[in-house]
């Protein structure tokens, strides 16, 4: 394997390989705060192997979550906890990076938000989302960058964004969704330059500031036109994924040898020289090696790849089966005991 377990670099933070754990929520935490299980959790998937670790969605308010039990990071008292989970895994010799996330009209509260009304149709309900006054944008932004300060004095390597699954920073990039006549309109990326002009001023230059955005948000040139305008300003990594789900126009030759969410993070990688990262259906260690060789992105994410076995990028490197991941319809690791392979040696590890 000539690409996968070598060593990379972000600014001045060394990853000993290219493996990412890229973020995964799961319903650990306790209004909030980090409990026991959530940095049990970390320290093992930092003994696994791999280069970097991005902590789950962590809500940057109340208002933003999109599950109960969902990390917090929008209050001083909740860094001593955030802080342990930090430590588990730099013990481990892993950097980590922590996802900062408003879910906006897709999310749990009863009056969500959205940059414009939108009709949600999630599962078991319909919201429509009320659009945001000017005073609500300047105060979630706010509360964006005062999350990344706390993610700072935590001790994370770094932040990511969450800028895509069509959530709040999805639905503004997303013109389907977007509809407002305002600038936050016309140039909607402006919601997300503003937030890091501002976390570049109150952290030092080493702390690691990137996005995970939407490749096809709506369409991959939309994608690419994001990813070129946050390299110019200075963002630090672009992890691509999916757009807003209901809102993605998805124009990928059938014949395409990866998942589209490769595709999409391949044809940003033509376009920027800022390090990329590509995610979705990346099962095995040959298929890792091959997308990193052939499409030239720089880190390939293991999600569930690592649900089923925290010890993959070990594995991997021993050259021993990394695991199959059963592909559900709809991954509720935390839910299915009975089915996932994952879920029964996490049970087993706890016993
Ligand atoms: C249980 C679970 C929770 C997830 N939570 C998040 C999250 O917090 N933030 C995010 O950006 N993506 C989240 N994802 C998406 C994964 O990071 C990843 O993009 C997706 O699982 C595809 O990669 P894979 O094929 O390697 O699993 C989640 C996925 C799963 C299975
Ligand atoms: S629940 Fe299914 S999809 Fe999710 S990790 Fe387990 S086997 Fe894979």
């Amino acid at each position: 394997m000539k690409n996968l377990f070598t060593e990379f670099n972000i600014k001045n933070l060394k990853i000993k390989n290219r493996i990412c754990i890229p973020p995964m929520v799961v319903p650990l935490a306790e209004e909030g705060y980090v409990t026991t299980a959530n940095v049990e959790r970390y320290k093992e998937l930092a003994k696994g192997g791999a280069g970097l670790i991005i902590q789950e969605a962590t809500c940057i308010n109340e208002d933003g979550l999109l599950a109960k039990k969902q990390l917090g990071i929008w209050k001083d008292d909740q860094i001593e906890g955030l802080k342990n989970i930090v430590n588990a895994v730099h013990e481990e010799g892993c950097p980590i990076f922590v996802q900062i996330h408003h879910a906006g009209v897709v999310g749990i509260s009863e009056e969500p938000i959205c940059p414009s009304p939108y009709k949600y149709e999630g599962i078991g309900r319909t919201v429509i989302g009320r659009e945001m006054t000017k005073d609500d944008i300047k105060k979630i932004q706010k509360d964006y960058i005062e999350a990344a300060r706390r993610a700072y004095e935590a001790g994370y390597d770094g932040i990511e964004l969450h800028g895509c699954h069509g959530y709040l920073i999805s639905q503004f990039l997303n013109n389907r969704v977007n509809k407002r006549t305002d600038e936050y309109g016309k140039n909607p990326e402006i919601f997300v330059l503003e937030i890091l002009e501002e976390i570049r001023k109150i952290v030092p230059k080493e702390f690691i500031v990137g996005i995970r955005l939407g490749g096809f948000e709506p369409t991959i040139e939309a994608g690419i036109k994001y990813a070129k305008i946050f390299e110019e300003k200075g963002i630090d990594f672009l992890d691509i994924s999916y757009g807003f789900s209901n809102e993605m126009d998805i124009n990928v030759k059938e014949d395409y040898k990866y998942s589209n969410a490769v595709y999409a993070a391949e044809e940003i990688k033509r376009h920027v020289s800022t390090p990329v990262f590509a995610v979705n259906g990346i099962n095995s260690a040959d298929l890792a090696e091959e997308i990193l060789e052939e499409t030239k992105v720089d880190l390939v994410d293991i999600a569930r790849g690592a649900l089923i076995n925290p010890n993959w990028a070990n594995d991997a490197k021993a050259g021993k089966d990394t695991g199959k991941c059963l592909n559900c319809k709809g991954c509720a690791w935390f839910a299915q005991s009975k089915v996932c392979p994952g879920r029964v040696v996490f049970e087993r590890n706890k016993a």
